[in-house]
């Protein structure tokens, strides 16, 4: 699209939002022209709450993956909540089947169940507390329980394990983790970027591979990349994270310089929304993504459980 055209669009969808009282809230993944026309742009967790406090708002139009919109419309059982494309499924979601997890269950049944929000309502049904990559590690250590059942990201097990080693932290299922974030390897390419520049800081999303995470001058969700790229005195960063974010970065904070870990890496469920069909759900108020009462009334308490626990 012209650029001339998709302001054209940005405007047509802020007017319409306006018009029905809706909201527009934005995943850091979403494609820049997305990113600028948010009523709240973000991580997970950032997400969550702004969702929670949707007050007044009609219509909450999501521009995320399935997940992402499940939650906020758990946190909103009265509102309408439309995620503009039926096939922006995030596949890590997908790993942890409910048999797999009531298994482990079985097997574990003293351990605390926590679960990341990147999961399908009914295995929340099945949890104690939720997390994101923003609070796995606050959330764990604060737990009762000596072992943790955590699924579906191996790596982001791994990650909390790091920092809370009194914990036993069990991957539910074994290897379950994002396509996009294990793209990053143990991080050869971002080595050779830091040889290129000694002085850059090498921030990492928790979703990497742990030879990758121990490499990094900071692991961190995409807002916690966020808020250190702005704070540190650092002018030069190495982003490992999908490359929304980096756009992001690059068009907030100039004056810095933002590499990508990786030359492109793209997660192809999070760009399956596009300016068009935002406009196009604002316009229908579809598609609706509704979680059957049966599992949302048991869904939600992790997630608010999350909130409650979450500094
Ligand atoms: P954040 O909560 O850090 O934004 O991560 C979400 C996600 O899906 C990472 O792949
Ligand atoms: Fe899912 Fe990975 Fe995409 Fe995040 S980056 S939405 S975890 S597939």
């Amino acid at each position: 699209m012209r650029r001339a055209d998709v302001s054209e669009l940005q405007r047509k969808i802020t007017e319409l939002k306006e018009e029905k009282n809706a909201v527009l809230l934005v995943h850091n993944y979403q494609v820049a022209e997305i990113q600028e026309i948010a009523d709240y742009l973000g991580d997970s967790l950032g997400l969550s709450r702004r969702a929670q406090d949707a007050g007044d708002t009609d219509l909450i139009v999501f521009c995320g993956v399935d997940f992402m919109a499940e939650t906020a419309s758990l946190l909103n059982p009265d509102k309408k909540v439309v995620l503009p494309s039926k096939t922006a499924r995030c596949p890590m979601a997908a790993m942890l089947p409910l048999r797999v997890l009531k298994s482990a269950k079985e097997e574990h049944p003293d351990a605390a169940v926590v679960l990341y929000v990147n999961t399908l309502a009914e295995a929340k049904a099945e949890a104690d507390v939720c997390t994101t990559s923003a609070n796995t590690a606050e959330i764990i250590s604060q737990l009762d329980e000596e072992t943790v059942l955590f699924g579906p990201d191996k790596n982001l097990a791994w990650y909390a394990s790091q920092r809370v080693p009194d914990k036993t932290v069990i991957p539910v299922p074994e290897h379950g983790h994002c396509n996009v974030h294990v793209l990053f390897g143990v991080g050869e390419e971002a080595m050779r970027l830091k040889e290129e520049h000694p002085d850059a800081e090498l921030l990492v999303h928790p979703e990497c591979n742990p030879e990758f995470q121990m490499k990094a001058d900071y692991v961190l969700s995409t807002g916690g990349i966020y808020r250190r790229s702005k704070e540190s005195d650092a002018k030069v960063f190495i982003i490992g994270t999908e490359v929304g974010l980096v756009d992001r970065l690059r068009r907030e904070i100039p004056g810095k310089t933002f590499l990508p870990a990786l030359d492109y890496n793209e997660c192809s469920a999070m760009k399956r929304i596009t300016l068009e069909n935002t406009y196009q759900a604002l316009l229908e108020e579809a598609p609706v993504v509704k979680v059957p009462e049966d599992i949302a009334a048991r869904a939600r308490v992790p997630i608010e459980r999350m909130l409650e626990m979450s500094g």
